[in-house]
């Protein structure tokens, strides 16, 4: 009978390192992490350190300050967290197929692209649901439609770009949704349609880094990121989406996150759906 090994005793982490954690983590990321925070950021972080055989947690924060580091970018993925589902917060789905697409497409007489923006994707169920409302609701042969797909966690902006899924990660979707809008593809996965995936454009992107994106997008869907930012940060974002954005587009953002008097840009039409004024 073989031993069972012994878990490796967690690396603990001194109040000191932990505040110089949220600094780099606020430095990078914008997000502010806070002191409940710290024991998930102990156990998800001591799995990099044991990947990297790394034995302190300050040896590893100089590591990833190291310029051109390729932890630097393991680091942010292992700080975000991703949960999303399908058509998570319906209420925005349905204003969107019912009022806000039909509205922005009747406007638009040139029959040029419809632009929205997924601002901090995640693994892609918002995008995708983005996509099957607009398909639902427009006749995309007059109004195409582009979904731009951002996140600063690369893992994410790959698993949008490839759409597959498995099953617990189809929550939202009912079994009929799923027979007509995913494919089988291989044990256990799902992946969506073709015709989605190609209306999707995906990059990774910081939204406190440079945003290469041309001005003009008519919806821009930020939902649960602003949440993990102090004021100041939320503030550079807005101000940020109303540069981008001209007056009769919409911004919508996710339940927790109401801003009223945050941005004179925005003016509030429905529970966390703002028009851009
Ligand atoms: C909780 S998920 C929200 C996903 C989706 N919008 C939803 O509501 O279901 C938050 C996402 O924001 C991303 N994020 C956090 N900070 C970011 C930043 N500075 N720039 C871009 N994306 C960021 C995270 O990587 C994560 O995928």
């Amino acid at each position: 009978m073989s031993a069972v090994p012994k878990s490796t005793p967690a690396i603990p982490m001194q109040d000191s390192t932990f505040a110089a954690f949220q600094r780099v983590v606020l430095r990078l990321t914008g997000i502010k992490l806070s002191q409940d925070q710290r024991s998930m950021i102990v156990t998800r972080f001591n799995r990099r350190l044991s990947a990297l055989n790394i034995d302190s947690f300050e040896e590893y924060l100089a590591v990833v300050m190291t310029s051109g580091h390729p932890e630097t970018t393991q680091f942010i993925n292992t700080v975000t967290t991703n949960l999303t589902y399908f058509y998570r917060e319906p209420h925005h789905f349905e204003m969107l197929g019912k009022e806000i697409l039909p509205q922005l497409a009747e406007k638009n007489e040139d029959g040029r692209d419809l632009r929205i923006w997924s601002a901090g994707c995640s693994s892609g169920q918002e995008p995708y649901s983005l996509a099957i409302t607009a398909v639902e609701n427009l006749d995309l042969r007059n109004t195409p439609v582009k979904i731009l797909c951002t996140d600063i966690d690369s893992r994410m902006v790959e698993k949008t770009r490839i759409g597959k899924y498995s099953r617990n990660h189809l929550r939202g979707l009912n079994k009929e949704q799923i027979g007509k809008w995913l494919k089988p593809s291989g044990s256990n996965l799902w992946q969506a349609d073709a015709a989605l995936r190609s209306m999707l454009i995906c990059k990774q992107m910081n939204l406190f880094g440079p945003w290469p994106v041309r001005a003009g997008v008519d919806v821009i869907m930020c939902r649960n990121v602003l949440i993990y930012f102090d004021a100041n940060h939320q503030r550079k974002v807005l101000n940020g989406f109303a540069s981008i954005q001209s007056p009769g587009s919409f911004l919508i953002l996710g339940h927790s996150e109401t801003f009223e008097g945050i941005s004179q840009h925005y003016k509030r039409v429905a529970n966390t759906v703002y028009l851009r004024i």
